[in-house]
């Protein structure tokens, strides 16, 4: 066992970590559970966290890998006061999710994608959420309210 340390949410968390504890066990280990695990497999996304600003699989890279990196996971994405961020919100105002499983995971991947496209449109919404998978929703709604975060008009968005 190693301890190491890294930055999340602008906070050190310090563990120790054996050399094939992935970063996701790390963040959930230190209390971080929004960081979710829906997989064995490397597909489903739930466990998306940015690391160095860039969004990552946490169950695809060791903890010891992430060592002195910027970590940023769903807890650090709330605005200072605690509200939901424009993202969060516009996942709540469009019923982007059911039972919430994948949810840290897809606006964190909504999180980066709008940080490098800052107006995505659809398709590219779609084609950048392939890593994660939704049960529930059927990805309408998810769609939605990403286009909405990006300050998008979803009127032209079919009902579903
Ligand atoms: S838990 Fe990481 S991709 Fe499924
Ligand atoms: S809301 Fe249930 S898995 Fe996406």
């Amino acid at each position: 066992m190693n301890e190491i340390t890294i930055k999340v949410n602008g906070k050190s968390v310090s563990g120790p970590v054996e050399g094939r504890t992935l970063l996701v066990d790390f963040l959930r280990g230190a209390g971080l559970t929004g960081t979710h695990v829906g997989c064995d497999t490397s597909q489903c996304g739930a466990c998306v966290v940015h690391v160095d600003g860039k969004a990552v699989k946490s169950c695809s890279i060791f903890a010891a890998e992430a060592e002195g990196a910027e970590v940023a996971t769903i807890e650090g994405q709330a605005n200072p006061d605690g509200s939901l961020n424009a993202i969060q919100q516009a996942f709540q105002d469009h019923h982007g999710l059911q039972c919430g499983f994948c949810t840290p995971g897809m606006v964190m991947s909504a999180a980066a994608l709008l940080k490098e496209n800052p107006r995505p449109s659809e398709h590219e919404i779609r084609e950048y959420l392939e890593g994660n998978i939704c049960r529930c929703t059927g990805y309408h709604n998810i769609v939605k309210a990403i286009l909405a975060a990006s300050g998008q008009d979803v009127s032209a968005i079919a009902a579903e």
